[in-house]
């Protein structure tokens, strides 16, 4: 497990999230009339995965069940990533489902028979997991109760991972939805990050050999006064400094949907002043998917312009990453 952590911080690389569930796909295909069976997923992910040069930006791909068994010419998934130097990480959570007794709070499912999955795909080439959580944020939410029982979830999740030799990704995702501001959104982070932080001490998780995926510190998708990208950047940090232990080696963030240039400017303002004690990175799913997929398609005509679409993503977030992003890295392809 240290090991893959080491490897999925290296220097420069993050993570990219293709573990879009089944309704979560067929949305995104939906939109540009793809119809999602199997055959297109797999030859989608194909296309992500076998992008020249991904592994110079991609350290680890998060899969879906379905894909982490499907074939690339013949190659399994897992080894057809391995070749490209990027780790095979698989999403274990089943999806989130309404609270009980709290109107607009979720949990998520996917405990039961988790610790006989997580062997089966540890067999199958998986070396690091992922459990989303969701926190919303409204008038009169998230409540405590929907914090503790998701941070409970993700920390038992966390043990039965390590107890499998699997690197978890904690992953409480509070949402962009809503017109809230950044500070109220900073107050639930750091709420939701303590309680997390809790759990996970007190289920004895080892802090050394996880990762977490959080959410940027922002206003709300509808908030009239959108905070600008340096208080972002600081809201954010300052948010994760007072909450998240040192021992944590590493925080990526997911993009949440954020345009793809968004993600990137503000992933290079948190990671430009530097000196934090954990290494940042990314693990985006749309932001380094959503233009290969306009691109695409399901053409396989169009597959060369999609991975250029995809490595230009990549390689502007790694150097966000480094703090070396520019607006100008945009029109620069090397
Ligand atoms: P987004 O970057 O699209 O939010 O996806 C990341 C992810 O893995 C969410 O669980």
């Amino acid at each position: 497990m240290e090991s893959t952590v080491a490897a999925l911080l290296a220097r420069g690389k993050g993570l990219l999230a293709a573990d879009e569930s089944f309704p979560t796909i067929g949305k995104r295909f939906k939109d540009l009339a793809i119809p999602s069976t199997e055959e297109n997923r797999r030859t989608y992910r194909e296309m992500l995965f076998t992008t020249p040069g991904l592994g110079e930006f991609v350290s680890g791909v998060i899969l879906f069940d379905e894909t982490i068994r499907q074939s690339i010419g013949g190659v399994a998934v897992p080894e057809a990533l391995a070749r490209q130097a990027i780790i095979p990480g698989i999403k274990v959570d089943l999806g989130t489902v309404a609270l009980a007794g709290f109107p607009g709070e979720k949990i998520t499912e996917g405990l039961d028979g988790l610790r006989e999955r997580l062997a089966g795909y540890r067999q199958l080439g998986a070396r690091f997991a992922k459990w989303r959580a969701v926190i919303a944020i409204g008038e009169h939410l998230p409540t405590a109760s929907a914090i503790a029982v998701n941070a409970r979830l993700l920390a038992l999740y966390a043990a039965l991972c390590q107890e499998a030799g699997l690197v978890p990704i904690v992953e409480p995702e509070v949402l962009m939805d809503g017109d809230h501001t950044l500070a109220r959104c900073e107050e639930v982070t750091t709420a939701t990050l303590q309680a997390v932080f809790g759990a996970l001490t007190e289920q004895r998780v080892s802090l050394a050999t996880m990762l977490l995926k959080a959410g940027m510190v922002l206003s709300g998708k509808d908030c009239p006064q959108p905070a600008a990208v340096e208080e972002v950047a600081q809201a954010t940090l300052r948010c994760l400094r007072r909450t998240v232990p040192a021992a944590v080696p590493g925080i990526v963030f997911l993009s949440g949907g954020q345009g793809d240039l968004e993600a990137t400017e503000r992933l290079n303002a948190i990671c430009r002043p530097g000196g934090t004690p954990w290494t940042i990175s990314f693990s985006y799913g749309r932001a380094l998917q959503d233009a290969a997929l306009q691109a695409w398609r399901g053409a396989a005509a169009n597959v060369a312009s999609a991975q250029a679409a995809l490595q230009h993503r990549a390689r502007c977030n790694s150097r966000a990453v480094l703090g070396k992003y520019s607006p100008e890295s945009e029109n620069s392809p090397g």
